[in-house]
């Protein structure tokens, strides 16, 4: 598939993609939700692949779904049709998925972006959820998710007032993993990408959904998911490479089996 609205690539072991409509600030559109997933689709396929990051430009990450595609639709063309159900690609995704925030990443952006597993942001990343201010609200997760990151007095804030949030208040309220400057974060992304794709492509997997489910879990319940798959783990070829590496003092090579 030829794509039209992002770029796909792929650096060592860590799949790329990065959005490309910089006329509508990467405005998320139909045609560029279903290229991404596309490409997620082939990073999942691909053994050699084992994190993506995902990105925008240095001036928008995403600064929403797109409105100009959604001002006339209906309710029943819009029930009919699914619409927003193809944008949940990101969340399913079971390798880890980093995104690389620079610029605004409002709406369906920020719902995106909180649908990866971490958010990277330069100091020039301003995060809103200004739904509210078209007379609608976040449709892609963002009452759920925003809360679950923040807490439920700043998701309010930021929900019922549509402001913007810079990137020092996102780390300091757990939304953004890391903040750095704007020409380091691509670099910053793909070296922390590298570096869980180095590691067991099963294990890491595991990790990713052992640490969702307590998004959706009771602790004890959480606790138990963890157990049942943290044995389970001694049944690979990896946990045994990784332990004799580090008795014999060298670098593992994980088989990812
Ligand atoms: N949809 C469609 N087009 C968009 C867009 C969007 N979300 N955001 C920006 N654009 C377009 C603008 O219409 C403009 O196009 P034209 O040049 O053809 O007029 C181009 O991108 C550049 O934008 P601006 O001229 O507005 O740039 P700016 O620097 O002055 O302002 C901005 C930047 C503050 C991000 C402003 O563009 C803006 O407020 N955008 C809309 C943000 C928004 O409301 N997002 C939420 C969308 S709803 C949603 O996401 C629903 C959901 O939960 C799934």
């Amino acid at each position: 598939m030829a794509f039209q609205n992002i770029i796909v690539e792929t650096r060592g072991k860590v799949g790329l993609v990065t959005l490309n409509r910089p006329q509508a600030l990467n405005a998320l559109n139909e045609a560029l939700i279903a290229e991404l997933n596309e490409a997620l689709t082939s990073f999942e396929s691909n053994p050699g692949v084992g994190c993506a990051v995902l990105t925008g430009s240095e001036k928008a990450f995403a600064a929403g779904a797109d409105v100009k595609e959604m001002a006339e639709k209906g309710y029943i063309e819009s029930y009919l049709g699914k619409f927003l159900d193809g944008w949940t690609r990101v969340a399913e995704t079971r390798k880890p998925v980093i995104a690389a925030v620079s610029g605004f990443c409002l709406g369906g952006g920020l719902e995106l972006a909180m649908m990866c597993d971490l958010i990277i942001a330069s100091e020039t990343a301003r995060f809103a959820l200004p739904e509210i201010t078209l007379g609608i609200m976040p449709g892609a997760g963002g009452t759920q998710r925003l809360p679950r990151f923040i807490g439920k007095a700043k998701a309010m804030d930021l929900i019922l007032t549509g402001r913007m949030m810079d990137a020092t208040e996102g780390e300091r309220c757990g939304l953004v993993a890391r903040v750095v400057t704007a020409d380091k974060l691509l670099d910053e992304a793909l070296t922390a990408a590298a570096k869980i794709a180095g590691y067991s492509q099963p294990i890491v997997m595991m990790a990713k959904e052992t640490v969702n489910r307590a998004q959706e879990m009771s602790l004890s319940e959480g606790v138990r998911f963890e157990r049942r798959l943290f044995l389970s783990m001694f049944a690979t070829e990896d946990q045994k490479e990784g332990m004799q590496a580090f008795i014999e003092k060298r670098k593992p090579r994980f088989q990812d089996r």
